[in-house]
């Protein structure tokens, strides 16, 4: 069995603090909005898992195609001896490239969940003798400090998170990322792509209705932890397409007019009848798009894989 350490470079507290300041922003805020990564208490990551198996929901086996046809690619390109992987969850999706990077010394997952991290890193550790993994607890979307482990470096970020974050936010994470890397380390980033607005509207508003179920369940999050009252079945569950941003839209939209109390914020929300919550943006990339916001971060893209209908894209680029 490998060495599996674990490091927490957020205050246990920090939650329940951040939670609160964006809650409170968000529904305070004109048009109201809850930032996406509320989703993903232990039912809500049930549930994305959910999401990744149905029939209308492609990006996950899209990008499961391009790492299964690319990884020895990557490797070769990369000769990585470290992978950081941001968001990494249960690290699913990364065993073709662990497979496939024969050189790697040690694997970083980061991940606010610090049960996934537990998990998936012990087993990894058990599987995989001679892999050294140093799983961190961090925001990716703040400050990161990573140990100190040989290069090259390779940085991963898949699934296409990057959507979740808006055009700003994009910005100064690809920038953090960019200061994390040495001549010669690598980003690769998934990126669901622009396609036909039908098929990105199922996709997140699925006939099972278990998108629907995952966007209210942050409805559940806010009550458990800010001892709020919203009524989930209060709201209807709307995915649209921004043609404009070329983003899927989600939101929750009030079926009535209410109000709705939360006392850890002593706040009281009014809802009018039909008003509209956004929850999530989910951006859809072009090629050109990618160079131009990894070229502006200071990285410059030297691999473009997507699967074989191209829906989703892999990029590898280097600082
Ligand atoms: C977390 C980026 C993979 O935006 O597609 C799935 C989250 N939201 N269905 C995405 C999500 C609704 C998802 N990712």
């Amino acid at each position: 069995m490998s060495p599996f350490r674990l490091t927490r470079t957020l205050p246990e507290d920090t939650t329940g603090a951040a939670l609160r300041a964006d809650v409170h922003q968000g529904l305070t805020g004109r048009p109201k909005t809850l930032p996406p990564k509320w989703f993903y208490d232990a039912h809500g990551s049930d549930l994305f898992e959910k999401i990744t198996e149905l029939p209308e929901y492609y990006p996950t086996r899209a990008e499961r195609e391009i790492l299964l046809a690319r990884s020895g690619d990557i490797a070769a390109a990369t000769g990585a001896r470290t992978l950081v992987e941001l968001g990494s969850g249960s690290s699913e999706k990364t065993r073709h490239l662990l497979d496939a990077l024969t050189g790697l010394h040690t694997y970083v997952p980061v991940d606010v969940s610090e049960s996934a991290l537990t998990q998936a890193g012990q087993a990894l550790a058990a599987e995989r003798p001679g892999l050294d993994v140093h799983a961190l607890i961090a925001d990716f979307t703040a400050e990161l400090t990573l140990p100190d482990t040989p290069g090259p470096r390779l940085v991963a970020f898949l699934g296409g998170t990057i959507g979740n974050l808006l055009p700003a936010e994009r910005a100064a994470f690809l920038a953090s990322v960019r200061a994390l890397l040495a001549p010669g380390d690598a980003l690769l980033l998934g990126t669901d792509l622009v396609k036909d607005e039908e098929v990105l509207v199922r996709a997140y508003d699925d006939g099972a209705g278990v998108t629907a179920a995952f966007n209210k369940n942050v409805l559940t999050v806010i009550n458990r932890e800010l001892g709020a009252d919203f009524e989930p079945a209060a709201f209807d569950h709307v995915a649209q397409w921004n043609a404009e941003h070329e983003w899927i839209e989600m939101r929750l939209r009030s079926r009535t007019a209410q109000t709705v109390k939360l006392p850890a914020l002593d706040l009281a929300v009014d809802f009018t009848a039909g008003e509209e919550m956004r929850t999530e943006v989910s951006a859809k990339f072009r090629q050109e798009g990618v160079r131009a916001e990894l070229s502006a971060a200071g990285l410059e893209l030297a691999h473009w894989w997507t699967d074989g209908p191209g829906r989703f894209a892999l990029s590898l680029s280097v600082a």
